[in-house]
């Protein structure tokens, strides 16, 4: 309370006093201007302050400094302390991967959406924005000004743990999807952040892990993202990562966070470590880490002696301390300082509902199965474990608390949001006969399934920060259950509440599969009002779905070796088995047939395409889709490009993308722009982004594997 007090104080007069005596208030600078204007005025002790955490909320065993100021916290993932005298407020931060985590723990209230990987599939940047948009209001109502969330590591391997945190497997897509996820949550005035950088592409011994990638094939791939991320989302922050690449640990890799991100993309704000994933004092701030989280092990005492001793400059100390206080005045934290309020939940129902719309991906539909007609079905049965009461989530630090979650969610426990399919569907259809069976008793749902018009079954697979799954199957014996249904009604629809890709070996006999992700708080009522055609499917799918785990590059994940000594660098996982080559990339390179593709998704109404020309030097591209069937309905129109022999990179990559929105018989033409960045390979001698001369072959369609339009352009 008093130090929720001394906030406000504070901050009133922060804005009173924008005369003379506190001139960084004068919000006509720019905030590289104030920044400086407010280091001329700090001690050491105060610098040191704002370059490391005090601190999780309830953590066990702090050190007495750091449990001295805890009752500054706001709760959440930690915090750092302000500078009161002049006005700087205290950085607070929450997780906030689909909304913001912990929230039941302080008795509020938060808004889940579907996952981050769902929402790629939506490849609708306005759904993105409204994400962020939404994310960033809530935590303000809550009593946070930053952000932890942004996750942009691409899926180099779909058993990773966190595959649904992320924003799928192709970098232009990634970028682009989060970056502007980042720019409307940071319009919210939160300190904006994107994370994990970088190649934190697996869980299992994330921390022990030491990656190898050649620098070409990470420019292209995993760095691609972020880079484009960082350029079109403009984050405050950047959380580097557990994991080492090339025998330094991410956070003290001067190659990535001096070389790469400040200086070649000129990041202004600053880097801040993932959780305990600082290891040094000297090294890790001459690399270019600015902020320890979530404490001072390393940045607190230890970096102040390095000051007085000079191995830390005092120059280097003024960058870390400038960025750090950049990001403040940027994000407007300062200017506009949290006012505690009530999250609304019907305008976070509203907002979660769109984005799942947008996303959820209708993957097969024999002889026009769905949409299902209210009037004309008699009998359903509904199939699958909670399917009467809830939709699965994704865990870990990007757990969002479910309504009724007394006192949090203890970590990696299964929560199941209270969306009922059941409810919806039963909703929609008023007039037909409802039944319904958990599926753990597979007689009973395939004589339910028998008896019905229709068969729906919701089938589950969890995913969670701190584990990789082991294999892509859905867990707990759901195939045998589909295949069971599918047998017994062969007017089945399955319907996945997943986090990555799964195996279908049931799916030959299914009528139809709705991929819906992890729906969020409104799942339910978004994908019944897809099952029912209230909205045509339009999500494409983020990621390629492989026909097993032996088309993965590496069969199995690699684990650390035991004895585990936690943060030590004790084995390797070689990227370079598939470089740059990620995902769809991999599986045509590798002229492997995949179970669907990267792109792919369908809609209750057909699309055709027509048209193509390509602008100059390759820059952009025109096309026309046409609506040409009788629902309206938006199609993502994909267009990739291949490059010149000589790049020696035989595979197709996603250049351009939009989403249409088209009546039926109606056509557009579009026009759309395509970064030669997109079109180029990084040439390491060169230190540079570069198109080889040559013929560009353009293609254009409704997935990866669909691409009925072709031209070529020359670069010379
Ligand atoms: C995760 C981060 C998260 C942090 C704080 C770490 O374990 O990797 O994504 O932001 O914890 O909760």
């Amino acid at each position: 309370m008093l130090g929720l007090l001394g906030l406000t104080v504070l901050t009133v007069s922060g804005q009173t006093k924008s005369g003379t005596d506190r001139p960084w208030m004068d919000t006509k600078l720019s905030p590289e201007r104030r920044a400086d204007l407010v280091l001329e005025q700090l001690t050491l002790d105060e610098k040191i302050s704002l370059l490391h955490g005090e601190g999780m909320a309830r953590q066990k065993n702090l050190p007495p400094e750091i449990e001295a100021v805890q009752d500054q916290t706001n709760g959440g993932a930690g915090f750092v302390l302000g500078v009161p005298r002049l006005g700087i407020p205290r950085i607070q931060m929450s997780d906030a991967a689909y909304g913001v985590r912990q929230s039941a723990e302080n008795g509020r209230y938060s808004t889940a959406l579907p996952s981050n990987l769902g929402s790629a599939a939506s490849w609708d940047q306005d759904a993105a924005c409204a994400y962020g948009k939404l994310i960033g209001d809530e935590l303000r109502m809550q009593g946070y000004n930053t952000t932890l969330g942004g996750g942009t590591n691409i899926t180099r391997d779909p058993r990773n743990g966190r595959t649904f945190e992320y924003m799928g497997e192709d970098p232009v897509l990634a970028g682009t999807m989060v970056g502007a996820r980042i720019r409307c949550e940071g319009g919210e005035h939160v300190i904006s952040d994107i994370k994990h950088y970088v190649f934190n592409d697996q869980e299992s011994g994330r921390q022990e892990v030491d990656v190898q990638i050649g620098e070409r094939a990470g420019r292209e791939s995993d760095l691609l993202a972020f880079e484009i991320g960082v350029k079109t989302g403009h984050p405050n922050a950047v959380m580097c990562s557990y994991n080492g690449v090339n025998g330094d640990y991410a956070c003290e890799s001067t190659w990535l966070l001096h070389d790469v991100l400040k200086g070649e993309w000129k990041f202004p704000g600053f880097v801040m470590s993932d959780w305990d994933a600082t290891h040094s004092t000297v090294k890790a701030s001459h690399a270019g880490l600015d902020q320890e989280q979530p404490l001072d092990l390393f940045y607190g005492e230890k970096l102040k002696q390095a000051v007085q001793s000079g191995e830390v400059s005092q120059a280097e100390l003024n960058d870390h301390v400038r960025r750090v206080l950049w990001a403040e005045f940027a994000s407007g934290i300062i200017d506009h300082p949290v006012v505690r309020g009530v999250v609304d939940p019907v305008h976070g129902f509203e907002v979660s509902q769109k984005v799942e719309e947008g996303s959820a991906v209708l993957l097969r539909n024999e002889h026009a199965a769905l949409p299902l007609d209210a009037q004309k079905v008699r009998s359903i049965a509904v199939i699958g474990f909670n399917a009467d009461t809830g939709m699965i989530s994704g865990g870990g630090s990007a757990q969002v608390d479910a309504p009724g979650q007394i006192g949090g969610t203890p970590w990696r426990k299964h929560i199941w949001f209270p969306t009922s399919p059941l409810d919806a569907i039963r909703a929609k259809a008023p007039d037909a006969k409802v039944s319904y069976s958990a599926g753990s008793d597979v007689a009973d749902a395939a004589a339910k399934a028998k008896a019905a018009d229709v068969a729906i079954v919701f089938a589950w697979q969890w995913e969670s920060e701190a584990g990789d799954l082991p294999t892509l199957s859905l867990p707990e014996n759901q195939d045998r259950l589909i295949e069971a249904v599918a047998k017994a009604n062969p007017h089945t629809v399955v319907v996945l509440e997943t986090g990555t890709a799964v195996t279908m070996p049931w799916l030959d006999s299914t009528s139809a599969v709705l991929e819906a992700w992890y729906g969020g708080s409104k799942g339910a009522d978004a994908v019944a009002r897809l099952l029912f055609g209230d909205v045509n499917p339009s999500g494409k799918l983020p990621m390629t779905f492989p026909k097993s785990e032996d088309e993965l590059p590496r069969t199995t994940v690699a684990q650390p070796p035991p004895p585990v000594k936690n943060g030590v660098l004790s084995f390797k996982v070689d990227y370079n088995v598939e470089g740059a080559a990620v995902g769809y990339k991999w599986y045509e390179s590798q002229k492997k047939p995949v179970l669907f593709p990267f792109g792919f998704g369908l809609s209750y109404t057909t699309f055709s395409y027509s048209n193509l020309k390509v602008g100059k030097d390759g820059e952009s591209v025109t096309l026309t889709v046409k609506n040409t069937g009788a629902r309206a309905g938006a199609e993502v129109a994909e267009v990739y490009a291949t490059l010149p022999a000589s790049a020696g990179e035989p595979w197709k990559r996603l250049v351009a993308y939009k989403k249409i929105e088209l009546a039926p018989g109606e056509s557009k033409t579009v026009t759309m722009d395509v970064d030669p960045t997109y079109e180029s390979i990084w040439d390491v001698a060169a230190k540079r982004w570069t198109r080889p001369s040559g013929e560009y072959k353009v293609t254009a369609g409704s997935s990866s594997a669909e691409l009925p339009l072709e031209a070529t352009f020359t670069v010379r």
